[in-house]
């Protein structure tokens, strides 16, 4: 297991260039799937979740090169339509996997997505969507030789066929897995209430240039007209706005001074109010973003996640961890997902005063943190508990940086190179 150690109370100062997005890239490589030739995906983090995503593609028969941030996916000969690999158990994101399996080969088998540490996540909408468009699912256990059986979810798309779905919630995973499903074929498919995230956006944008035709209606919906296949194409990633609103939050909370080089723009909008309200100087100058917070940030009086483009749940605990030391008292809601308000534990040890109470927590913000021993609960609260220890006094220790290494790609490059004293004190192993 892996330890970061992370000496606090440098303000972050410089400019930083952000890795390619991850939720962007985990439908995009699953897309690779569909249609015809190698698809080349530039500007490709290298994260545990996507390496495992690579390993899926590698044991469905896909041929899979990485070269640097560059990989290419050639899924000419891939046959395969059973995941067994072990890397889709590990990434809830292995579920994207079924609209693209469904797409390509009519059927799918793959281990049902368990609850996670962030909360249930359940797949129902996935699964109600897709039986409207003529899809049948069943459950199987199958026999592991040791240890727990498997349940897996296998679906049969020989009866896939357009229509109009109305999602309940605007789904992520869903939407995502409606478009893959539905982008080669006969029929048109219209989404209500789909997802608007930016990765919706880019998965689209990814597809229509591979020759799908992919449209979002004026309210939001989105039509997809079935195309009879898709080119091969090369593509390069845009930068991944949660790193970045990471890395912002991690410049409040030290009263630095930093510049984004490849700010996502238009993507960030929610949390650049939030900023800005906290006493945050925001400058935009082309592709460009600076933020110079030169006192200590301002409480956050009211905030609650929401789908795009309202707060995003992943940036909630790295708000968490600016709001315990800003001056006043914080209230945060999360809508999202029920339990990522484990973080507040971890930052309680460091001396932050929270209160939780359902899905809202209080925190009053105090002058200082101190250091102390802590365990990344999950991927954005290890994120949140760095932010922190950046600012405490003394050396922090944080355990379960596996987590945090599922979704970025080195956090001590990135920070070192805006000055801050954190290193890694063991080799750890990407994923889980
Ligand atoms: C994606 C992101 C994750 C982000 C989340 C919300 C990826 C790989 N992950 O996750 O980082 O935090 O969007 O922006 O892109 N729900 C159901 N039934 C379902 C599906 C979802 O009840 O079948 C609920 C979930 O429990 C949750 C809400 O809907 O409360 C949103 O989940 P969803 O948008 O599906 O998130 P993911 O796609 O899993």
């Amino acid at each position: 297991m892996g330890k970061l150690e992370i000496r606090g109370g440098i303000p972050l100062y410089g400019e930083i260039e952000i890795q390619g997005s991850k939720n962007a890239v985990l439908p995009i490589l699953a897309g690779c799937m569909l249609g015809e030739g190698a698809c080349v995906i530039e500007n490709c983090p290298r994260i545990g979740d996507v390496e495992d995503t690579l390993e899926i593609l590698r044991g469905l028969g896909c041929r899979v090169k990485r070269e640097g941030n560059t990989v290419t996916v050639d899924a000419s000969e891939a046959q395969g339509y059973k995941i067994v690999s072990d890397a889709a158990v590990r990434i809830r994101s292995s579920i994207l996997f079924l609209g693209a399996l469904l797409g390509k080969m009519k059927k799918a088998v793959l281990p049902q997505p368990g609850g996670c540490a962030i909360g249930e996540r359940p797949i129902d909408l996935h699964v109600e969507a897709l039986e409207h468009l003529g899809v049948v699912f069943a459950r199987r256990i199958e026999p592991r030789p040791k240890g727990q059986d498997a349940v897996l979810i296998a679906a049969s798309g020989a009866g896939l066929h357009g229509g109009r779905v109305r999602l309940r919630l605007p789904s992520v995973g869903a939407t995502e897995n409606l478009i893959l499903a539905a982008v080669i074929g006969d029929g048109e498919t219209v989404i209500e209430h789909a997802a608007r995230e930016p990765e919706i956006d880019e998965l689209c944008a990814f597809l229509n240039l591979r020759g799908a035709k992919i449209e979002r209606e004026p309210d939001g919906s989105l039509r997809i007209c079935g195309v009879k296949t898709l080119l091969p194409v090369t593509y390069r990633m845009r930068a991944d706005r949660i790193v970045t609103g990471t890395y912002l939050l991690a410049a409040a909370a030290t009263r630095g001074c930093i510049r984004i080089r490849n700010f996502p723009a238009g993507e960030l909008d929610a949390l650049l109010a939030l900023l800005q309200r906290a006493g945050g100087r925001i400058r935009a100058e082309g592709t460009r973003l600076g933020i110079d917070m030169p006192d200590r940030a301002a409480a956050v009086p009211y905030v609650e996640t929401a789908p795009y483009p309202g707060y995003p749940t992943d940036l909630q605990s790295p708000l968490m961890a600016v709001c315990a030391t800003a001056d006043g008292e914080s209230r945060i809601c999360e809508a999202i997902f029920e339990n990522r308000f484990r973080t507040a534990k971890e930052l309680e040890k460091m001396g932050a005063r929270i209160a939780v109470e359902g899905r809202c927590a209080s925190i009053t913000g105090v002058e200082q943190l101190h250091a102390a021993e802590l365990c990344a609960p999950d991927l954005r609260g290890g994120a949140a508990l760095v932010i922190a220890a950046l600012t405490a006094r003394g050396t922090t220790v944080l355990s379960g940086t596996e987590y945090i290494e599922r979704g970025y790609e080195d956090i001590c490059r990135d920070l070192r190179s805006l000055g801050a004293d954190i290193f890694r004190v063991e080799k750890t192993k990407s994923g889980s």
